[in-house]
């Protein structure tokens, strides 16, 4: 079976297809930048260029593909519509039987994230698409946590705009796993799965947890909206993020990242790692 996966330069597709490398199966990247992915040729991976806004360049992309991993780019609402219709036509054309798509927890009709209109798209016009499918929403990444953790050492505190909210939390690695377990042999067809860290944790826990890593006090702070935009300001992050991640937080008071599942294990036969454990090895590194 060929397995092509998209997006594979970057941090979440690139673990994926190391993940595919132990299986029997015949691996190919889709990639925007072949010169990215030198690593990856080098561990006997296809590299074709595909780039969702270049629909000749997928169709050519995906050929022989018997299935296909959809890990979408990160560009605005409107325009990844476009891009998920781009790759979906050129699938059915290049003759793909399944798809498999990374989608995100927040598909929901009343989801405070802005780009959730994306999400139900993008799962609707899978489900329609004629093609065969899987749908995977996952977790909200631990891994961004664990990178602002000297700043947040300097700060002493964790600052969102977040009074209640929950997050159960999942690390890339783990995520990986079980997107390489879903592509892998026929059982995964028409199944949606949600993948979630193991517990849910609130914003002051995940402080505690921070600080235990550390060994640093680092007290949770609830920051107004302002507040928090002048803090990504200063982080250097573009208009357009601190947009996206201000809609995510509102998101996570609405409880929308707060569900935990067992599908991880179900996927990989392995619990997803917990919040302590995954900070505790960033720290090692
Ligand atoms: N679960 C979460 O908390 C969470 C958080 C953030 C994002 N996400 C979603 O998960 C996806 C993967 O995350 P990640 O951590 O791997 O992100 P990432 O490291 O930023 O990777 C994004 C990937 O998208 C590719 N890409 C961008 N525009 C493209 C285009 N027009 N055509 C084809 N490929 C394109 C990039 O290719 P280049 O190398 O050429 O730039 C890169 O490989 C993101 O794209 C986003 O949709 C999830």
């Amino acid at each position: 079976m060929v397995i092509n996966v998209t997006a594979a330069t970057g941090q979440l597709g690139r673990k994926v297809v190391r993940e595919l490398l132990d299986s029997s199966d015949e691996i190919v990247a889709t990639v925007r930048s072949p010169d990215q992915a030198t690593d990856l040729a080098n561990r006997d991976v296809e590299i074709r260029r595909g780039d969702y806004d270049e629909p000749e360049s997928l169709h050519n992309a995906f050929r022989s593909t018997d299935v296909l991993l959809l890990i979408p780019s990160i560009a605005p609402v409107e325009r990844r519509v476009q891009q998920h219709f781009n790759a979906l036509q050129a699938a059915k054309e290049a003759g793909v039987t399944r798809v498999v798509f990374a989608g995100f927890m927040a598909a929901e009709p009343n989801s405070k994230f802005h780009i959730a209109p994306y999400l139900l798209y993008a799962e609707s016009k899978l489900r329609l698409s004629g093609l065969d499918w899987t749908i995977l929403r996952d977790g909200m990444y631990l891994d961004p946590v664990a990178d602002w953790i000297p700043d947040l050492v300097q700060m002493g505190r964790l600052p969102y705009p977040v009074d209640h909210g929950r997050v159960a939390y999942i690390c890339r690695d783990d995520l990986a796993r079980a997107l390489a377990a879903a592509c892998v042999g026929n059982s995964h067809s028409r199944e949606l799965y949600k993948l979630t860290g193991p517990e849910a944790i609130s914003m002051p826990e995940l402080a505690e947890a921070i600080s235990e890593a550390t060994k640093k006090p680092i007290k949770f702070e609830t920051v107004t909206e302002q507040e928090f935009v002048e803090i990504c300001q200063a982080g250097n992050e573009s208009e357009e993020m601190i947009q996206t991640l201000l809609s995510m937080y509102r998101a996570v008071e609405n409880g929308e990242f707060e569900e935990v599942t067992t599908d991880v294990a179900m996927l990989t036969g392995k619990e997803p790692m917990p919040i302590h454990q995954f900070l505790e090895s960033r720290l090692e590194v």
